[in-house]
Parts: structure tokens; sequence; C-alpha cells
């Protein structure tokens, strides 16, 4: 007899919160939401672009079906897939899927594999928890490395880090010797998450929801590993805060045009790429670069 039955979900992103309602209505114990606003964990799937997937466990199989019954009457259109869960601890079994990552100085990881980081390493424990950032999807791992080789020249230099999610790079540039490390995210949990996770660290680091408006200064090195449309809707924004490097990720390949052009009309230039799969970082330098250290 299977312990869980879990329901998958697949909606159009609109019809998302009246389809959780009623998931929750049919007494699930949980119900997981991955969508454009909630970044999924790396290696679990993701929704297709503009709809939502939702993930509702039940502990009896007539719960899970009162709950499909419900989801079908409130969005007709919705996919929904019943799967029963073997018995096993499934609490932790997405632990499985958590990789840490070495990148250039770095050690990327979750606190239960710190003991497997090689010693010379500097270490950046993130607790793998609603916010996007542990460090192993690849637009992570291509920002890591270009805040290593930034900071490898310029050291004491000052970090802004736009989307900062778990706050991952804003922590790792601080212990690789920012003198300033500002993280911002427009969504209030991971802006506490990160705070926690900057204290598991033990790193200072600047972590806020503030806005780009409401932001002063500016800063040697700017990173924003957002999705291209965002990028592109923020780079007037973006393109103020940098005093010398620039970098973006959460680029595919198709969009890297457009996301460079945003960015050249505002004034920077390109300065190469680097890519992982279909992911793309874009690369930039001010033209008219400020002193920095
Ligand atoms: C892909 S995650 C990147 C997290 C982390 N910086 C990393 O590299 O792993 C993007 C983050 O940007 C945030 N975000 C999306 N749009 C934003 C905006 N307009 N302003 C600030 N943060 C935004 C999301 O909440 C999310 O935490």
């Amino acid at each position: 007899v299977p312990k869980y039955v879990q329901l998958t979900v697949e909606l159009p992103e609109e019809a998302s919160e009246v389809a959780q309602l009623a998931l929750h209505e049919g007494g699930a114990l949980g119900v997981e939401v991955r969508d454009s606003q909630s970044p999924c964990l790396p290696g679990v799937r993701a929704p297709n672009p503009g709809e939502a997937l939702l993930v509702g466990s039940y502990n009896s199989a007539n719960k899970a079906q009162s709950a499909r019954r419900a989801v079908e009457r409130a969005v007709p259109s919705a996919r929904i897939q019943v799967e029963a869960l073997e018995d096993r601890d499934w609490s932790s079994a997405w632990k499985d899927l958590i990789r840490a990552v070495e990148v250039g100085r770095l050690w990327v990881g979750p606190p239960w594999l710190t003991d497997g980081a090689p010693a010379g390493k500097v270490r950046v424990v993130v607790e793998p928890k609603r916010a996007f950032g542990t460090g192993d999807h690849p637009t992570t791992r291509l920002c890591l490395a270009a805040v290593d080789d930034y900071l490898a020249v310029h050291p004491r230099a000052s970090v802004l880090d736009v989307g900062t999610g778990t706050g991952v790079l804003a922590i790792a540039a601080r212990k690789l010797g920012a003198a300033r490390a500002v993280g911002i995210d427009n969504d209030p949990i991971s802006v506490d998450l990160a705070r926690e996770c900057a204290q598991l660290n033990d790193a200072e680091v600047e972590l806020s929801g503030a806005s780009l408006e409401r932001l002063k200064g500016s800063f040697d090195l700017v990173v924003a590993n957002i999705l291209a449309n965002t990028l592109v809707d923020l780079a007037p924004l973006i393109a103020s805060k940098v005093d010398d490097r620039l970098v973006l990720a959460g680029v595919l390949a198709p969009q890297a045009e457009e996301v460079t052009a945003a960015y050249r009309a505002r004034g920077l230039t390109a300065a190469g790429s680097a890519s992982e799969g279909d992911w793309v970082r874009l690369d930039f330098h001010a033209t008219t670069s400020r002193p920095h250290p």
C-alpha cells in the first residue's frame, strides 16, 4: 500500500491560486508551487513557460481523488497526474538531488556535504529551502565563476547582486574579499532566507528588498541572474549601477542578442560571454570606467 499519493497539476499560471486552494481543501499535507515567481530547486521538473506546476501530497488515495475532482471542477483545462510514492523517507528524498559545486576558488554546497569540501576552498554553505540559488544551477555556476574571476583581479571591489535568491553570489563575493556586498530581491521570502544564509556563513552582506530606484550609489561589479525579459525591463536601472563590470545570466541563447542590445543602448560595452548548455552569461563593461579597487 503506498504511503503517499501525489498529484501533479499543470495549468496556466493565472489559474494557479484557485487550483492551490482546491488542492489544500482536498486535505493536502503540503502543496508545492513552481511558477515564474518561485523558481524550483535544480533537478526537479520545471513548469512550461506561462504555466504553473503544483504538487499536492496526500496521505490517502481518497483524499487525493477528492482533491483531483476539486481541481478538475475549478480548472477544467488542468493536466493532472496521480502518482503513488513508495514508502520511504520522502521528506528527505529531495536531498539526493542537491550537489555541491566547485567553481574557481569556491565550494558551494548544502550543510550535510561540507565534510566533503576540499581544504583551501572558500566555502559557501547554502541550506536549500524555497529560494533559488543552491549553486548547482548552470546560471548560478556561470555567475560564481564571474564573481571569482573579477575578485581575483579586484579583491576589494564593491559588488551588487540583483535578484539575490539565497544570497549565494553576494555571500561568495564577500567571502572572496569584496569590501562591500549588497544583495536585493523583490521576493520577501528570498530576502529572509538570504539573511539566514549570510548568518550561516558568517558573512556581512547587505540584504534587502530595496528596489533599484531606491538603492544608492554604484558598484564595481553588478551581477544579475534573472530571466531575460526582466533583465531587458531593468536595463536602465541596472546599467546605472555599474562602475566597471556587469554580468548577466538567466538568458537563453536565442535571447542573448536582445538582452545585449538593451544594455548597449544604455552605454555598456559587451565584453564576452560564457555558456553552459542552453544558458548564456553576458559580460559588459562600463564605457567610461570610474576608478575601482
Ligand atoms: C534565478 S534566481 C537567482 C538567484 C541567485 N542570484 C543565483 O544566482 O543563484 C532570480 C532571483 O531574482 C529575483 N527577482 C526576479 N525579478 C526581480 C526584480 N525585478 N527585482 C529583484 N529581484 C527579482 C527572484 O525573486 C529570484 O530570487
